[in-house]
């Protein structure tokens, strides 16, 4: 029999990592919230999820860069008690130099990837840190800590979601409330297709399935890791660049400018 586990809501959740999230949390047992612009997709997943896991799936068609359907999602997080597991997996990439496609794309980019995620993170933080409990996991992305790579603003979108949950999982510590970056590299979904790019491109070595990257990043939420990169083989790589850049801290702020300068 399955055993509830409270509810989880997943943005993004009609195909790719979403989707592959939706199968894997209705195995543990949560009923679901899935949120997309494709009913259909979602209305066929939630009527299988209910069949094969025993859980109660709802969905909910919005499209979050329009104001009223965000605000109406924001709603549903901040109120259902119900609620312990938010998966923040909606997003948009544009591939190429930044400079390849017009400034207006990039405003949808920053509607979805950047205002959707921050108002449905901050409005869980909120509600699971007044309950004590809830789990927030925001779908980042390897480009986060390595812009170099990959299109500018899809990355600096990428780092932004970093920065919050980091941010957030520092200031909800003690108050029963998890945060976690995941950030996946290449996965075979949807998201190649959707910009016109041929994933076929990418060499096959560095390309991960949406179920084994989804399946580590809740390996790596079980563990406790706040930031999970799923490729990554050695964990320790992570912490070397985290403690370094907390050596930094102390001296990030200081009344003059460092000697190297010259400025005397
Ligand atoms: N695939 C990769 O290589 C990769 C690597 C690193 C990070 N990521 C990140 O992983 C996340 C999931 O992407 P994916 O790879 O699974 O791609 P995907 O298959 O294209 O899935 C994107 C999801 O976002 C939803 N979505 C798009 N625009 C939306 C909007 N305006 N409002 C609501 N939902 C919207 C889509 O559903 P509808 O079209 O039905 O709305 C879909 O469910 C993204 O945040 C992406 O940046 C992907």
């Amino acid at each position: 029999m399955t055993q509830h586990t409270g509810t989880a809501l997943v943005t993004g959740a009609s195909s790719g990592i979403g989707a592959a999230y939706a199968d894997q949390l209705a195995a543990r047992g949560h009923d679901l919230i899935l949120v997309a612009r494709d009913q259909a997709r979602l209305r066929a997943a939630a009527e299988r999820l209910g069949r094969e896991a025993g859980v109660t799936v709802e969905v909910i068609s919005a499209d979050l860069t329009r104001p009223e359907d965000l605000a109406s999602v924001r709603d549903r997080v901040a109120t259902d008690a119900t609620l312990r597991v938010l998966v923040n997996c909606a997003g948009l990439g544009p591939l190429g130099p930044a400079l390849d496609s017009p400034v207006s794309l990039y405003d949808g980019l920053l509607d979805l990837n950047v205002r959707a995620l921050q108002t449905l993170s901050l409005a869980a933080a909120k509600a699971f840190g007044e309950r004590g409990a809830g789990t927030v996991v925001n779908i980042s992305s390897a480009v986060a800590i390595i812009p170099e790579r990959f299109n500018a603003p899809y990355a600096a979108s990428k780092a932004f979601v970093l920065a919050l949950t980091q941010g957030l999982g520092a200031e909800l510590a003690g108050k029963g409330v998890r945060f976690q970056a995941v950030l996946p590299g290449v996965t075979r979904t949807n998201f190649f297709d959707r910009t016109g790019a041929d994933i076929g491109q990418i060499p096959s070595e560095m390309i991960m399935e949406a179920s084994d990257l989804v399946a580590a990043a809740l390996a790596g939420l079980d563990a406790g890791e706040t930031v999970t990169i799923p490729s990554l083989p050695d964990l320790g790589d992570w912490q070397a660049l985290e403690g370094a850049r907390f050596r930094l801290g102390p001296n990030l702020s200081r009344s003059m400018p460092a000697s190297r300068y010259g400025l005397g």
